[in-house]
């Protein structure tokens, strides 16, 4: 279980419940003390995150020789102090701390720290030799940085501010201007959550399918919204099911489709998103035969903005890895879409047969 989890280093008798909750509500976590880390041998982990006083120098040294003796040296190590001291962030620099981050602590920014020192340390999507310069990565950042404060929003009610998200989605737009949609699937897919992955995966593709149709700056940030938002209502449903690892069972299933309604409730709650992103918070599972959820609308009661996230929303599922399942290239995906007759917009599902073919990759 190693490969995919954090190691929570701290110096109390247990890991302080600030730092643990926040982490076990997106990770897997093993906490262990200080001194227990020399007996950890031959295991890897995402990253290591380091809860401990290094303010006075027998602290230092007693987690500086902890640190030299832990088998797996070149693990990213992200550090949280108790206040902002000048000294502290020194000393952590000093036995090398990635990152640094104080209390009070802010989900946002630890999850945004978090996920940017795992992705870095998969060195993949700053690898050059795969094509895809560093500063190509900030849009994939900045849709991280976006989905955890939709999420937070979702939760908490804490303002999410429209400059916010469009600054997000302009900075979404202009990675996929500039970077292939292959590229963009490939760097999606580092990411360790899945209910990440998706819906950055949703935005890249219908980002790239309103491009295909010839959409202008402000079309195209209202799909990149519409992408950003359209699954909000996950963040009602219980994070072990959105990241269960197996098949949903029948009542699994049944919980999951509250996302659609709650979705549409978290926007048209809190105000200020326009009709069409409640829209499709709430409709992205109809189908024009009427046979999808949650109300089973048809026809012409979905509007084409729908239609094209349904689209981008059916093929990225597809796509998209599974334990149980293995992923679909994007032609499989596309012909099982072609074969939907009579729930997807035929015209659409033409029209997107350039993107499937755009955003396939092997990797
Ligand atoms: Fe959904
Ligand atoms: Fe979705």
């Amino acid at each position: 279980m190693s490969g995919d989890s954090i190691l929570l280093v701290h110096d109390g008798v247990a890991p302080r419940p600030d730092i643990l909750g926040f982490l076990l509500n997106r990770y897997k976590v093993l906490p262990r003390r200080v001194r227990d880390l020399v007996g950890i041998r031959n295991e890897n982990y995402l990253l290591m995150v380091v809860d401990c006083r290094i303010g006075r120098t027998s602290d230092l040294r007693e987690l500086t020789e902890a640190l030299k003796a832990f088998a797996q040296k070149s693990i990213r190590k992200l550090f949280i102090s108790d206040g902002p001291d000048r000294g502290t962030t020194l000393s952590a620099e000093a036995i090398g701390a990635a990152a640094h981050l104080h209390r009070p602590l802010e989900a946002s920014s630890l999850y945004f720290s978090v996920d940017q020192l795992i992705l870095a340390g998969m060195g993949r999507p700053v690898d050059p030799a795969r094509g895809l310069p560093a500063q190509k990565a900030r849009g994939l950042y900045a849709g991280i940085d976006i989905t955890e404060r939709i999420l937070q929003f979702a939760i908490t009610g804490q303002k999410l501010s429209q400059d916010e998200l469009y600054s997000a989605g302009d900075a979404l737009i202009e990675t996929m201007t500039e970077t292939s949609l292959a590229d963009w699937v490939r760097l999606v897919k580092l990411h360790h959550s899945r209910t990440y992955r998706h819906s950055l995966l949703v935005t890249g593709i219908v980002v790239g399918f309103g491009m295909h149709l010839g959409f202008g700056h402000s079309d195209l940030r209202r799909v990149a919204l519409a992408g950003l938002l359209h699954d909000i209502g996950k963040a009602c449903i219980p994070v072990d099911l959105l990241e269960k690892p197996d098949q949903l069972t029948p009542d699994e299933h049944i919980i999951m489709k509250r996302h659609a309604a709650a979705g549409r409730e978290i926007l048209r709650k809190h105000g200020g998103f326009s009709p069409d992103l409640v829209d499709a918070a709430g409709q992205h599972h109809e189908f024009l035969d009427g046979s999808g959820y949650p109300d089973g609308l048809m026809g012409s009661s979905i509007s084409d903005f729908v239609r094209l996230v349904t689209i981008a929303d059916i093929f990225s599922a597809l796509i998209e890895e599974r334990s149980y399942k293995s992923q679909l290239s994007a032609l499989d995906a596309y012909a099982i879409m072609q074969g939907m007759k009579g729930q997807l917009d035929p015209a659409l599902v033409s029209a997107f047969a350039h993107v499937a073919q755009q955003s396939s990759f092997v990797g």
